[in-house]
Parts: C-alpha cells; structure tokens; sequence
C-alpha cells in the first residue's frame, strides 16, 4: 500500500534535485560572470610600465627602428618622434653616428609651439616669437623663459626608449623645470 503514495515521489525528489542544483549551478555561473571583470580589475597588467618609459614613435605611430633610423640620419640630425605623453621628441645622432643619452621636448617654453630644428643655423627656432635654442635645446634668446625640457634616450632591443629626467639639468646646473 506504500507504494501507492511512496513510487510516484521518488522520481519527483529526483527531479526537484536536478532542478535545485541546476539552478544553483546558473546563479553561481551568473555571480561569476559578474564577478570576473571586478577581479581581472585588480589584476596587475603583465605587461607595461616600466618606469615609466616609452617607445619612440615615427609620425605613423611605429617604432623606430634604430638601425633604419641611422641608416638614413646623418650626425648633427636632430629628428623629432612621439615621446613621454605623445610630446613631439627630438632623437639626436650624435657625432659619432649614435644616439645621444638625451631628447628634447619640442614644446617652446613660451607658448607651447613646437619648435622646428634649423640644421643652417645650428639651433632650434621657433616660428610663433622668434626664442631660440641651442643644439642641446638651451634658451639662447627669449621670450621663452627655459631651456627645453630633457628625457632620457637610451637603445633597447634596437628601439629608442625615452624614460622622464628627474635629474639636475647638465646645461644649466639646476633642477629640473619640468619634474
Ligand atoms: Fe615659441 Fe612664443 S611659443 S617663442
């Protein structure tokens, strides 16, 4: 007599069962989903960041390469790249045909023109008022008050990496404007 009632349950628990984890397993999958983009946020990216530096970039956005750019650059060239934040950086070939240790950032002191090289004269000549700067990027007539701002060049993997100059400027002794 127990059968009556007792045979139809059990395929029913199986069922209820089935049905409970099936909906346990869909709200754990949904909490995980949810959860995912929350962790990978606290995951470090595994790649980046060093130091704060950068690859120099050509107009296109690519990296220069270190042997086409010297192979086509004579020394005295004074090129300018994307650097640090985007700012238009001068790469400089040196005398001996390499890269100088030092870039210079582009943006004149005085009203944020970029700032063109002139191989005749051997300066930097700003088009907007006239300031001008040596070789190496020192004021040498105003109205810009400061000499360019330094980055560090250095040549990793054949590519040109600027990184921030914190350190004491070599032209004029004094700390760093722009640190
Ligand atoms: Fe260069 Fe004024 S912005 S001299």
């Amino acid at each position: 007599m127990t059968q009556l009632s007792g045979s139809p349950d059990v395929p029913d628990m199986g069922r209820r069962q089935f049905m409970n984890l099936l909906m346990v397993g869909t709200g754990a999958g949904a909490v995980l989903g949810m959860l995912y983009p929350v962790i990978n946020y606290f995951i470090p990216p595994s790649k980046g960041g060093s130091g704060g530096g950068v690859t120099a970039k050509d107009a296109l956005g690519n990296d220069i390469g270190v042997t086409e750019f010297l192979s086509t650059h004579n020394p005295g060239d004074h090129v300018l790249a994307q650097g640090l934040k985007g700012d238009p950086t001068y790469i400089i070939v040196q005398e001996d045909k390499s890269i100088a240790s030092f870039g210079l950032n582009a943006v004149c002191t005085h009203l944020g023109c970029v700032v063109p090289w002139n191989a005749n004269e051997n300066k930097f000549m700003c088009p907007c008022h006239g300031s001008q700067y040596d070789s190496e990027g020192k004021v040498v007539r105003g109205p810009a008050p400061l000499s360019l701002a330094l980055v560090h060049a250095s040549v990793e993997d054949d590519k040109v990496s600027f990184t921030p100059w914190t350190e004491t400027d070599f032209r004029t002794g004094e700390a760093p404007w722009w640190a």
